[in-house]
């Protein structure tokens, strides 16, 4: 029997330190008038020395945890959705159960970039419906100023470190912040060198002794990437609704990936959602990658802005590509 799955907590955890607009005036040849007309973005939180993401994966699933009003022993599998582990081995997922205190528990991470939180709430739903008494935590989160390439002033600027996270458990009657009612997610390799990290990986090795080159860190053709990102989202949101025998009418706030206020305003338009009825926070963080659609969640709920009885629809894009949508009933 299909079970429906149900989001019982949420929180998020971002760095301290701070780095504005201006502050990346001193690093790179840009304004905070360039920043802020072609992205919306003000400030982003950044990592310190030695801070990592298990740092921020340990902070956020406490939260969610505790917004969830259990306790981490209740928990039987933990996914970290993340292309920026502490580590390629252990896996990020390995390094907060342990963190946690949690062994034996099933841990393993998803790589979707920053549509990594809705392929992390497919994967829990996949395990709800074959274990039913599972209580996952699904973090999702980027130390994505690790692989930011700081004297590439087109992409350093947009980019901060955070994550989110949330307890995913199957409907029992008891208190829970949402529904998950549905998740649709799509990819297309044939574009990831758009918006790729290549250097480290098997196909382009470390070397004991090489310099690192500039395929070391991100590399976007930010044109091809904006216009992609507004006709995939656009795309898997209108195709939710509609195997839902739903339009966005229905759709009570719209929750997308905050990459850019341009590419979510493009999104809010062409799904025919006023302004009011989008959420947005990127310009106090700026594109986090994974954990940028849980912490606006997170915001969202905990700050009034979602109530009981509403319906939200979350929706992202990111580098594989990968993109996807998914429809809460709070
Ligand atoms: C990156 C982005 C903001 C650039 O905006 P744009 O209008 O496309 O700007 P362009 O890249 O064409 O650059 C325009 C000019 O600004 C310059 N520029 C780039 N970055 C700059 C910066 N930080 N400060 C000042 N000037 C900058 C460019 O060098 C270029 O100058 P030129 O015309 O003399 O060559 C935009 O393409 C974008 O938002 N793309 C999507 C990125 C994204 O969100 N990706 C993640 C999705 S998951």
């Amino acid at each position: 029997m299909k079970q429906s799955a149900v989001i019982k907590g949420l929180g998020f955890h971002v760095p301290e330190r701070i780095l504005s607009n201006k502050d990346l005036e001193q690093l790179v040849e840009t304004s905070d008038e360039w920043i802020t007309s072609r992205s919306g973005i003000k400030t982003r939180h950044v990592v310190s020395e030695g801070e990592s993401l298990t740092d921020l994966s340990h902070g956020a699933a406490l939260k969610a945890l505790d917004d969830a009003g259990l306790s981490p022993e209740a928990i039987t599998h933990i996914l970290v959705a993340t292309f920026s582990p502490e580590s390629y081995i252990p896996s990020a997922a390995c390094a907060l159960q342990d963190r946690l205190g949690l062994r034996g528990r099933v841990a393993y991470d998803i790589s979707a970039a920053c549509t990594g939180f809705l392929y992390a709430l497919e994967n829990a739903r996949a395990i709800l419906a074959l274990h039913p008494e599972s209580k996952i935590l699904v973090c999702s989160g980027d130390v994505v100023t690790s692989r930011v390439n700081w004297e590439d002033r087109a992409t350093c600027v947009l980019f901060g470190d955070g994550c989110g996270a949330a307890v995913v458990a199957a409907e029992d009657g008891g208190p829970h912040r949402a529904v998950i009612r549905d998740v649709s997610l799509a990819s297309d390799g044939a574009l990831g060198d758009l918006l790729t990290i290549r250097g480290g990986g098997s196909g382009r090795h470390y070397r004991l002794g090489e310099p690192i080159g500039e395929d070391f860190f991100v590399q976007m053709q930010g044109r091809e990437v904006f216009k992609h990102a507004v006709r995939s989202m656009t795309e898997v949101c209108n195709g939710l609704l509609e195997r839902h025998g739903l339009t966005t009418d229905d759709v009570d706030m719209l929750l997308p990936h905050q990459a850019n206020l341009r590419i979510i305003e493009a999104v809010g338009k062409k799904l025919g959602i006023p302004g009011e009825r989008v959420f947005i926070n990127v310009d106090k963080y700026g594109n986090t990658s994974a954990a940028s659609v849980p912490i606006a969640l997170s915001e969202a709920v905990h700050g009034g802005s979602v109530q009981p009885g509403q319906r939200v629809l979350l929706t992202a894009f990111g580098g594989g590509f990968t993109w996807g949508a998914c429809l809460l009933d709070f």
